[in-house]
């Protein structure tokens, strides 16, 4: 059985909004009908063009089992019509009615541990359960079938978060799924004992029933049945996400569906880049993080990883908040001007809107001290005033809507199923979570005033001159051919340690690491020399590596580091190698901030990849290109004025820059760039 069918996603819908997409989820559900009315004003005063309608509402509206009541959505749906602001419809099934949990308990995940979990939480569903699809494909249906052709209805929003809650079930019926799932991956069981290696602790299986998911135990799981039990739960939900997806398509097929992701810094809950393939754009929810030592990089970063899953479509932000979020360990609110700034930083990226989560603060249930668009205060407050000065924003840069972002010179690969084997198993350092090391180049090109794409392994690489290969962990032959490709055609590849060190079964490459990319480089990794919390090294460039070393040899390939003392003194750290009409290089140790900034500007250098604007500390400056010509966003993340070098229209003052334009502290510019002729080349 199939479970999940080939990707068909419908990229020639039409966006939901004329413009950006501006609004947030609305809940009017939690509200009486004068508050509705309202909202509906207030919506129209801040510039609201798209609501996410309907999200945690099943039951409210299948009040009973089979008993439906539309008639609050109809009129919720009309006042919505009438005022011109379009509608996300969502699918409610991120929280099935309490009704639905005392009469089919056994849809409730099992957790790793064989406790069941109870009602009262969201997404208390296991993505298996055959009585689950039954019931949640049957409230789509309802949805669809009443509200498909409603022209309102602009864009549908399948769930939410799915695997945000509900990621792994390790119930008998997921099981049995999996036992599926792995007879069509495998055939034969033999083939399964032998990708798994399973004469390990003589664990070998004679037929798929005998194998169970990763339940607890009292030792180290088999890292191989660990992974596959990622791929299959992240399938698994993909099947449901199709399932719903295609009932909606019978009734509503010339509005595009998506559903919402949470791409961050870290690897999925799911497999983002596959997931991508089968909605009509890609969404994200994203929060900036307040304990990250660089916000706004992070940011950058899930947004640069948003745009890589199709670097010439534009994506949309679906939610963000415009202040404190709940659920941090402290929940810090966003100081004035990062509202703004943030919601621009995402469209500057890729993003064709910036939607929140919500419109209105709710008074109580789980999520009452969440910021939102409208505060418990109400309009006399410095969000309502931010949330009213972004939507008049959206409006004057609305010609930006539908560009693209600069096509970028530099690819970062990031996978999310990478991640998850590095995560699977016991590893030499189980502190050290690599899939950071991507994050690290990203931040230090980001200083640099260097926009990168942040694609999957599988993207076409043959656009880009620089190649980072960053902690990918798991990297499979067809990966590792691609990338060796591009380097002979040209580019500068980059591989750092732990890259490479896996196949797609999560088994190791023997031979010397990194054994995915060990011709390519020229090197020979012999042993890893993992660096406690007080140790370090240096290499005889100066620069200091803490956490992480090799034991390498240079075997055809020239040294450019060695290390200067410790254990590995005199041992190659970081080596070139010329390929065809490229080069590849391997840097077998973790460079702490300012060896890997020094390490990153020696690439620039030699690439010659330079930014269009010079960088100016704390200020990014990011181009998207239309018919118009290119438009420079400048997001001044400092507390002090500074003044960059672009010329152009200002589209916020409407009024010409000259040669510089002065950001106040925390402010931000769009700038449609003087003698610009690109647009019509791109589009
Ligand atoms: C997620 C969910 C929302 C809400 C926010 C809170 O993004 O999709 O429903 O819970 O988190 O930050």
């Amino acid at each position: 059985m199939t479970i999940v069918p080939e990707p068909a996603p419908r990229i020639d819908l039409p966006w939901p909004t004329d413009g950006f997409s501006f609004g947030g989820d609305y809940n009017p559900e939690q509200w009486d009908r004068t508050v509705w009315r309202e909202d509906i004003a207030l919506m129209r005063e801040a510039g609201v063009t798209l609501v996410t309608l309907g999200v945690f509402s099943w039951g409210l509206l299948e009040v009973e089992d089979g008993v439906f009541d539309f008639n609050w959505l109809d009129e919720v749906i009309g006042l919505l019509s009438e005022a011109g602001i379009a509608i996300d419809l969502a699918t409610p099934t991120a929280a099935p009615p309490i009704w639905l949990h005392q009469e089919h308990p056994e849809i409730l995940p099992v957790a790793h541990d064989g406790h069941k979990y109870w009602q009262g939480g969201r997404l208390g569903w296991c993505a298996s359960s055959a009585t689950w699809r039954f019931y949640s494909t049957r409230i789509v249906r309802e949805l669809a079938a009443r509200y498909g052709n409603n022209p309102a209805v602009r864009m549908w929003h399948v769930s939410n978060e799915l695997g945000g809650g509900n990621r792994w079930c390790y119930c008998d019926e997921s099981a049995a799924h999996f036992r599926r799932w792995l007879a069509e991956r495998y055939t034969t069981v033999s083939a399964l004992n032998l990708a798994w290696g399973t004469a390990f602790w003589g664990h070998h299986y004679t037929s798929f029933d005998q194998v169970l998911p990763p339940r607890d135990s009292e030792s180290a799981p088999n890292p191989a049945l660990v992974l596959d039990f990622e791929r299959f739960s992240s399938d698994a939900l993909l099947a449901h996400y199709v399932a719903e997806r295609d009932v909606i398509r019978e009734y509503s097929p010339n509005v595009p569906v998506t559903t919402n992701f949470m791409v961050t810094q870290n690897p999925g809950v799911v497999d983002y880049a596959t997931w991508a393939k089968h909605v009509d754009f890609s969404a994200n929810d994203h929060y900036v993080i307040g304990d990250d030592s660089l916000p706004e990089n992070e940011l950058a970063f899930s947004a640069d990883r948003m745009r890589g899953f199709n670097p010439s479509r534009p994506w949309l932000l679906l939610e963000h908040s415009t202040s404190a979020v709940n659920w941090q360990p402290r929940n810090f609110s966003k100081a004035p001007g990062e509202l703004i700034r943030h919601s621009l930083s995402h469209i500057a990226r890729g993003s064709d809107g910036a939607m929140f989560f919500q419109w209105r603060a709710s008074t109580a249930g789980a999520e009452q001290f969440h910021s939102a668009m409208v505060p418990h205060v109400g309009t006399r407050s410095k969000i309502w005033h931010d949330v009213c000065e972004l939507g008049a924003i959206l409006g004057k840069i609305a010609e930006v809507a539908g560009s693209i972002v600069e096509p970028a010179r530099v690819a970062i690969l990031f996978d999310d199923t990478s991640g998850w084997a590095w995560a699977s198993g016991q590893k030499p350092d189980n502190t050290l979570r690599i899939s950071e090391a991507a994050r690290h180049f990203h931040r230090a090109l980001w200083a640099r005033g260097i926009v990168a794409d942040v694609v999957p392994p599988d993207a076409d690489l043959s656009s880009y001159d620089l190649v980072i290969i960053a902690g990918l962990y798991l990297v499979d032959s067809a990966t590792a051919d691609r990338v060796y490709e591009r380097a002979e055609q040209g580019a500068t590849v980059v591989v750092t340690y732990l890259s490479g060190i896996v196949d797609e079964t999560n088994r190791v490459l023997r031979g010397g690491y990194p054994g995915a990319f060990r011709d390519m480089l020229g090197v020979f990794g012999e042993e890893f020399f993992v660096l406690g919390d007080n140790q370090s090294a240096s290499l005889d460039t100066g620069w200091k590596v803490t956490r992480w070393s090799e034991k390498i040899w240079a075997m055809g390939s020239d040294v450019f580091a060695s290390y200067a003392d410790g254990v590995l003194a005199g041992s190659p750290a970081i080596t070139r190698r010329s390929v065809g009409a490229g080069e590849a290089w391997y840097l077998s140790a973790h460079l702490d901030g300012e060896g890997l900034e020094a390490f990153v500007d020696e690439l620039l250098l030699r690439t010659e990849i330079v930014p269009k604007s010079p960088p100016v500390v704390g200020v990014e400056v990011v181009r998207r290109l239309g018919r118009l010509g290119s438009y420079a966003f400048a997001l001044n993340h400092t507390d002090h004025a500074v003044s960059v070098a672009l010329a152009g229209w200002d589209l916020l003052h409407d009024m010409h820059t000259g040669n510089q334009i002065t950001i106040p502290p925390g402010g931000v510019a769009v700038i449609r760039e003087d003698s610009e002729k690109v647009g019509d080349l791109i589009l």
